[in-house]
């Protein structure tokens, strides 16, 4: 997987599959997640921008998930998702995700 920074600055980390692209950054040190909850989809402080790419593959967001990216997230763009609810699986090898400069 490929979190990209609000400077632009990349990490690279190997995820396995069932994880979530929430813990595989905390685990690996990924600066701007800050996971508040612990991956309960109530904080939003872990959200991404999925690339145009991959946004078919990881799908929509859930009910729960799309009501807090309304309520929560400063800036709201078509890829938008709480890292936490994204699972890691095969076909998602080599996700890439941007990271927003703030999180709520
Ligand atoms: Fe809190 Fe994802 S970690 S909503």
């Amino acid at each position: 997987m490929i979190y990209i920074g609000s400077a632009g600055d990349e990490y690279a980390v190997e995820a396995d599959v069932g994880d979530t692209v929430m813990a595989a950054a905390v685990r690996n040190g990924v600066p701007g997640i800050v996971a508040e909850c612990g991956g309960n989809c109530s904080c939003a402080t872990c959200h991404v921008w999925v690339d145009d790419e991959f946004t078919p593959l990881v799908g929509p967001p859930g009910d729960m998930e799309e009501d807090l990216l309304d309520m929560a997230v400063s800036e709201r763009r078509a890829g938008s998702r709480l890292s936490c609810q994204i699972r890691v699986t095969e076909e998602l090898d080599g996700l890439t995700v941007a990271i927003p400069p703030e999180q709520p």
